[in-house]
């Protein structure tokens, strides 16, 4: 089989409503699931994690089973995600028997090799992060990570052999510099390693919400979530399934949770004799007024409404537009409508009005014949490759930055060509040539616009009247001059009406 782009996003935690956090990183993911699908074979995974103290507190506290708690959650997270316009090739919930049963065998495979023995654990646990804490860790007597308060467990767990991979993990991280991104991460994690690992805990005595164990006990939720990403591609039961995926290509996480993926998962995937993924990029987080957006924060922001009000199109472009990938960047909506506005509506929307307008004027709406030369054929010819690059190094906003260069270069042409002087001094061959040009640039959108606004893009293109797909590789469909001429057109409603801000009091 061949090998595919596997790109994963973490299972979230199902201790209630979804917000806008959890979109970004599925949606970062779906830009490059879809970017990858015009070109190879692609997987894009995404889930929801549903064991652990954290849930089962949650559905404790709604007064329902943590079962029938996950249950009626999870059509809320699939709708976000429809609402948002990610197309996951799969869902995986780690309830599902299909990831149980795995597990079980992966704790089996470890206590077979050694890996695992049976300890006393003492020390502090954060629930909200589902993290074991030594006391030399805490700051302040609180988690480290999320700054809450931790408690006390004392009981007997099984451990794994985390310290005896440590040599391993610093050699692996010398050898592939580029396998944690971004750098200050890389750096992060290697001066953990450097200071060094302790064994780490994998199972819960004084819980019941979890994978069992034979003999008593659940598997510990951190264990039992990273082996999401294996035990849906089908590890241990269609090998040829497995190795045309894994390794990952790109595992996406936010950076609180950089230590569990670029630590602790090479390990446990090294006993397993399997190989560590390619890439772990740790993006940073959505803030409000400089804290991190979180349900328990009570600062989080309503993602269905935000689809609503924006548009999903509009909040996707934002949430890759906005900042570097990898920094943390502020929310706000005024921010949202003015992106919204400027870049979207005048820049994007008024020029394919504007051309689909001036077709409709003075050609019929009919797209004329392809001009002998343009000025943008030989210019833009680097463009569809360089974006493709910008996308797979994660750069989203360069990328972005680089389409926005043809965007600008046909505004320009509209206001320096000026069609309609040249339809009024009867210069039929420029006008015709300048036409072409823009229909032709506004295709070139669509196509490398439609991963990060795939309905939008699909509007764009119904209106061109383009025929053939979207979804064809770039070099094919990046040809310029590939337009037909008396292509017919059919002008719509505005692609991005504008946004009113009220006011504020
Ligand atoms: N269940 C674990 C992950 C297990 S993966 C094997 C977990 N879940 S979570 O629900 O807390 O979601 C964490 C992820 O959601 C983050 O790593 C990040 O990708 C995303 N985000 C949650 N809040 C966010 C922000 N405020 N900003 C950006 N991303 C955010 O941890």
């Amino acid at each position: 089989m061949e090998r595919a782009y596997y790109v994963t996003t973490p299972i979230y935690y199902i201790s209630g409503e979804p917000h806008v956090g959890h979109a970004y990183t599925t949606i970062v993911a779906d830009v490059l699931a879809r970017t990858a699908r015009t070109f190879r074979p692609t997987f894009f995974l995404t889930g929801t994690d549903e064991h652990g103290q954290k849930v089962a507190n949650a559905a404790a506290a709604a007064g329902k089973t943590p079962q029938q708690w996950c249950d009626e959650l999870v059509p809320r997270w699939k709708a976000l995600f429809a609402e948002y316009e990610i197309e996951y090739d799969d869902f995986i919930r780690t309830t599902e028997a299909r990831h149980v049963e795995k597990v079980q065998r992966v704790f089996e495979l470890l206590r077979e090799h050694g890996d695992v023995y049976l300890g006393k654990y003492e020390g502090w646990y954060c629930v909200d992060d589902e993290t074991f804490w030594l006391e030399s860790k805490l700051v302040d007597g609180r988690c480290p990570t999320c700054g809450r308060e931790v408690q006390w467990i004392s009981e007997d767990d099984w451990f794994f052999r985390l310290s005896a991979y440590r040599d391993r993990l610093l050699a692996h991280f010398e050898r592939h510099p580029h396998w944690v991104r971004p750098r200050s991460v890389y750096n992060e994690m290697m001066s953990i390693l450097v200071e060094g690992l302790d064994d780490l805990s994998i199972s819960r005595t004084n819980l019941e919400w979890g994978i069992p164990i034979a003999g008593g006990g659940v598997i510990y939720v951190w264990l039992d979530a990273l082996l999401n990403y294996i035990t849906a591609i089908g590890w241990s039961e269609d090998e040829a399934r497995f190795h045309a995926l894994w390794p990952a290509q790109t595992q996406l996480v936010g950076k609180e949770i950089a230590r569990f993926h670029t630590l602790i998962w090479p390990a446990i995937l090294w006993a397993l004799g399997e190989a560590a993924p390619e890439l772990v990029f740790a993006h940073g987080w959505i803030t409000v007024d400089g804290q991190k957006m979180s349900k328990s924060l009570g600062n989080a922001v309503d993602p269905f409404a935000l689809a609503r009000r924006f548009g999903p199109g509009s909040m996707r472009y934002f949430l890759l537009r906005e900042a570097p990938f990898g920094g943390d960047f502020s929310y706000s909506e005024e921010k949202i409508a003015q992106r919204h506005n400027s870049e979207l509506a005048n820049d994007l929307g008024n020029l394919l009005q504007r051309t689909l307008s001036m077709l409709q004027r003075y050609r019929d709406g009919m797209v004329p014949s392809t001009p002998a030369s343009s000025e943008f054929a030989e210019r833009f010819a680097p463009l569809p490759g360089k974006v493709r690059a910008q996308i797979f190094e994660l750069r989203f906003r360069e990328a972005l930055e680089s389409v926005w260069e043809l965007v600008t270069a046909l505004n320009r042409a509209v206001d320096e060509r000026k069609p309609w002087v040249l339809h009024k001094e009867g210069r039929a061959g420029e006008l015709d040539a300048t036409l072409y040009d823009l229909c032709e640039g506004l295709r070139w959108l669509a196509v490398l616009l439609h991963p990060v606004m795939p309905e939008r893009m699909s509007e764009m293109w119904r209106q061109l009247g383009s025929p053939g797909s979207l979804h064809e590789d770039w070099t094919l469909a990046l040809v310029w001059g590939k337009l037909a001429p008396k292509t017919r057109t059919s002008p719509g409603a505005p692609l991005f009406p504008k946004i009113e801000l009220e006011a504020q009091p």
